[in-house]
């Protein structure tokens, strides 16, 4: 896809859209990592979704690795058990998290291992993958090999878990990955492949220049190992080294008639930082070699940290799942959403989950913000115009364009409160359709805080303009301004649209309290009844049109509803959740 023309042409581009996550390994429990990483990709799923596009969105779990062996005989269970246990977690954290993925991937199922098998039999055949001896510093908390360089940098310990490295020789069967030294090169520094952020493109070029080794792909199976894991095609003394056979799993669940497309479309990929090299370098040259074309976008964020200090195993401070979900029992899940979503750390530098942080950003763009303004403007239907819209409104206020700003003028003055910039002109609507843009372009470079914020601008734009125009000044000066009800009606009007209009663009990380306020403000048109989750009737760019087919229409009942979000007490302290057992 031609990405320039994406940018521009985004509310028009039907190219299929295929977003992944890494697939989690299963020897633990979920936490908030593996969220973010799905919640990014869940919001960037729905934003594509909602303008138009034909989304596919997988996650899932990585069964094979040796941990998942180990910790399956501490507890117990055989692997198999032990991966189901952990794979229903994975599933009952995203239900909870309310993601929208379309398929939910284990590399233990057949559809996986099949053609997992069928790709390494065709590097086979083609002679990219061949028996060789490797001698190498392994890791093996992460299962990977390091190379020397690494090792050295890291004192020969994990750079991830700070565990001593091992030396190791075996008999492997090896990728050929130096052969795709400077179909990399060009590929990255061209950006057919965009690595993002540009930090990490610029580490992961930096790396590439140093060289590449072949890359072993098996592991040769030792007395003892427990029977876990995808046989060496041709082979019976190697199984295919989980990650080889874990980065397939991108190409194995699409790669039939159904979902061909996917593939042939736009595909991201989500991970971060820790496994960028497998994402940006290992599996696109596999799928070189494969015949297949490589990612559109390989896109590594950074880390959360807890209160300040890096999570970790040992110092047992990992945000569980357990606390994401005692924040949404008090704030709500899309409270949660959006504090992970905008605060989280999309760029490359980490991100503090902090509870103070958590009720500062709630307060301020939640409670007081997006809660408090749509409440206001709903409370103003009601009182003056009986709960319905009144009338439309072109969303321009100005002394040359009409009388609604100037009768409201009046009516401040009246109140004794003179406006300190008379000229001042609003254009509300033309503010939202730029707004609806930046949005599209944000998303397209998956700035996924700035899409949002595009909505939030709408948010602060009719705050702004509800504090200059003063609806509720002029509602008590009716009797007296000519023009006054016309005024007040067009006021609310281009407040209410321009509402309706920002609740789309914050949709995509907050699907239930956008739904909640459609259904108040009566706007169920806007999406498909049959598909809760993520169906919209139109585009974004028909749904988004100001006093279009989906705007808002005179009539149109407006409940009062609950406010969408409570403030929250500031010298409340995080909530209390039951040591993970
Ligand atoms: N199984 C491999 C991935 C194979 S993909 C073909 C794996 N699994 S993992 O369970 O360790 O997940 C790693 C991923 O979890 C990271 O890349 C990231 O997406 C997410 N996170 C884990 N810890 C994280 C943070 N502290 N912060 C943000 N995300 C992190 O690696």
């Amino acid at each position: 896809m031609n990405y320039n023309l994406a940018m521009s042409n985004q509310n028009t581009d039907h190219t299929p859209y295929y977003i992944t996550t890494p697939i989690y390994y299963v020897n633990d429990r979920p936490h908030i990592g593996h969220c973010y990483t799905t919640l990014i990709a869940d919001v960037a799923a729905r934003a594509q979704r909602l303008i138009g596009r034909d989304v596919f969105f997988l996650t899932g779990t990585d069964e094979h690795a040796e941990k998942v062996s180990k910790t399956a005989a501490e507890n117990d269970k055989t692997p198999y058990e032990w991966a189901t246990i952990n794979a229903d977690r994975f599933k009952a954290a995203f239900d909870f998290m309310n993601f929208s993925n379309d398929d939910f991937v284990r590399t233990t199922e057949d559809r996986h291992k099949s053609k997992a098998v069928e790709y390494i039999t065709q590097l086979k055949d083609a002679g990219i993958i061949t028996l060789g001896d490797y001698e190498g510093w392994y890791d093996p908390s992460q299962e990977e090999y390091l190379t020397e360089m690494v090792a050295k940098e890291n004192d020969f310990k994990s750079p991830v878990t700070g565990r001593d490295l091992e030396k190791r020789v075996e008999q492997n069967w090896f990728f050929d990955l130096p052969r795709y030294e400077p179909w990399l090169l060009e590929q990255i520094e061209s950006d057919t492949i965009r690595v993002l952020p540009e930090a990490r493109k610029n580490e992961v070029l930096g790396r590439l220049k140093q060289g590449l080794r072949p890359v072993p792909v098996s592991r040769q199976i030792k007395e003892g190992d427990a029977d876990w894991g995808i046989q060496m095609p041709g082979d019976d003394s190697h199984r295919i080294y989980v990650w080889i056979e874990a980065l397939c799993n991108y190409l194995t669940i699409v790669d039939n008639d159904e979902r061909q497309k996917y593939w042939d479309g736009e595909v991201v990929h989500l991970m971060a930082k820790d496994i960028i090299w497998f994402h940006a370098i290992i599996w696109p040259a596999m799928l070189n070699a494969l015949g297949k074309t490589p990612p559109q976008t390989v896109y590594a964020h950074a880390y959360w940290i807890a209160e300040g200090t890096k999570m970790s195993k040992s110092l047992g401070n990992f945000v569980e799942i357990d606390l994401l979900q005692a924040y949404a029992e008090k704030h709500s899940l899309d409270a949660v959403r959006w504090f992970l979503t905008t605060q989280g750390p999309l760029g490359a530098n980490d991100s503090d989950f902090a509870h103070s942080r958590f009720v500062e950003v709630y307060n301020a763009d939640l409670a007081n913000s997006v809660g408090n303004s749509t409440s206001r403007v709903g409370n103003m239907f009601n009182k003056y115009f009986d709960g319905k819209v009144s009338g439309t409104c072109n969303g321009e206020f100005g002394f040359d364009n009409g009388t609604s700003l100037q009768t409201a003028l009046i009516a401040l003055e009246n109140a004794g409160k003179k406006s300190d910039d008379p000229d001042r002109t609003y254009k509300i609507a033309e503010f939202t359709s730029q707004a609806v843009v930046n949005a599209c372009d944000s998303l397209s470079k998956m700035d996924l805080d700035a899409m949002l914020d595009a909505g939030r601008s709408i948010v602060r734009h009719v705050d702004d303009f509800i504090s200059f125009s003063a609806p509720f000044t002029l509602a008590k000066q009716l009797d007296t301004l000519e023009d006054g009800t016309h005024a007040l009606s067009s006021i609310l009007y281009s407040c209410g649209e321009a509402l309706r209009i920002a609740s789309l663009l914050l949709s995509p990380a907050m699907p239930e309290k956008m739904a909640e306020l459609w259904r108040n403000w009566n706007c169920n048109h806007l999406v498909d009844p049959d598909d809760a989750n993520s169906g919209f009737v139109a585009p974004l760019s028909e749904l988004a049109k100001w006093n279009g087919d989906y705007g808002l229409k005179p009539g149109q009942e407006i409940i009062k509803g609950e406010a969408l979000f409570m403030r929250a007490d500031t010298k409340e302290p995080a909530p209390e959740i039951e040591p993970a057992s």
